[in-house]
This record gives C-alpha cells, sequence and structure tokens, in this order.
C-alpha cells in the first residue's frame, strides 16, 4: 500500500500513526525496504477470527522512501489472550501462567543485502508486559504511544478523535 494509508478499516481501537526509519548496521538509510505489518484491533481479534466473510483489516505491506522512511495508520492494539483450549491452556495452567499477551504490532521487514527481521513492537502502557505468555517482550521493542488530543497529525491529517502517535526505527544486519 501506499506509504501513510490507513488500513484499520472499521477495525475498534483508537486511531494510530505509526513512523519510522530503517537503516543498515552504520545508520544509512535503506529504501524500498518491505515491510508488513498485522495486529489485532482494539479489542484483542484479528480480522480471521472473526468470521470467514470478515473484511481484511489491520494488515498490510509497504515500502520505504528513498530516505527509508515508512508511515501508516492503524489503531493501537489490545492485549489478547492465545488459545487456551487445548495443550497449550492446560500447559498454562500447570505453570500457574495466564495465557494473555500484551497489545503489539507484528512486523516483518526484508531489503535485498539484510538478514529478514521478524518482530514486533509492544505498546507501553498495555497489560501484561512482564509475563507476555509467549515471552516476546524485549524492552528494546516496547513503544511509547504517545495520545494527542484531535486535531493535526503529523502528516497534516486532521483528526476528529483523540489519536496517538508511535515511532520506532528499525536497523537490518547484512546478510551472511
Ligand atoms: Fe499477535
Amino acid at each position: 500500500m501506499a506509504l501513510g494509508a490507513d488500513i484499520s478499516g472499521v477495525s475498534s481501537g483508537s486511531s494510530a500513526y505509526y513512523h519510522g526509519r530503517v537503516t543498515d548496521t552504520a545508520g544509512e538509510p535503506i529504501a524500498n525496504c518491505t515491510l508488513d505489518v498485522w495486529s489485532g484491533d482494539g479489542d484483542g481479534f484479528y480480522d480471521l477470527q472473526k468470521g470467514p466473510d470478515a473484511p481484511m483489516a489491520l494488515r498490510a505491506r509497504f515500502h520505504t522512501d528513498a530516505g527509508g522512511n515508512y508511515r501508516f495508520w492503524s489503531i493501537k492494539p489490545a492485549f489478547y489472550p492465545v488459545p487456551d483450549d487445548g495443550p497449550v491452556g492446560a500447559m498454562l495452567r500447570r505453570m500457574g501462567r495466564h495465557p494473555n499477551r500484551p497489545g503489539h504490532m507484528h512486523t516483518m521487514l526484508s531489503a535485498p543485502g539484510h538478514e529478514r527481521l521478524i518482530t514486533y513492537l509492544f505498546v507501553s502502557d498495555s497489560p501484561y508486559l512482564d509475563s507476555d505468555a509467549v515471552f516476546g517482550v524485549r524492552n528494546s521493542l516496547i513503544v511509547d504511544f504517545e495520545a494527542h488530543p484531535a486535531g493535526t497529525a503529523p502528516d497534516g491529517r486532521v483528526m476528529d478523535k483523540p489519536f496517538c502517535t508511535a515511532h520506532y526505527d528499525f536497523r537490518l544486519v547484512p546478510s551472511a
């Protein structure tokens, strides 16, 4: 999709503007880096969990611009429980652990000459940051979703409701 697109569709959750830069280990921008993003909605549900007729939402592919920059609109993801009606649930219960994952945006970055990077951005004020059911949280992946009142967003879009901004810079290592 075009940089700056809004992929939230009709999803619940407050609007969030994601932006940042992709560089190599020397800090040089990586242009045309493929960035795949996907997340659940403001209630913790992925589009695929809403039935076969649910419209695709909250997932897209972008490419960085000449300066390595990316930007898009989605929502601030909420925490959700992993399915716990099978062996995973039995294991979690035996371990005395809850099934919840803190709110996160999945990201996958690929660019020629660099290792593919599959990671997440975690919402800094989400519950369960210190007890993610699948142990994905790292301090370096926790992002502040800065809250803003209705008004003009960094890309000039005029928002009639409060929104947040999430800034994150990615760094890719050279492929072996
Ligand atoms: Fe997820």
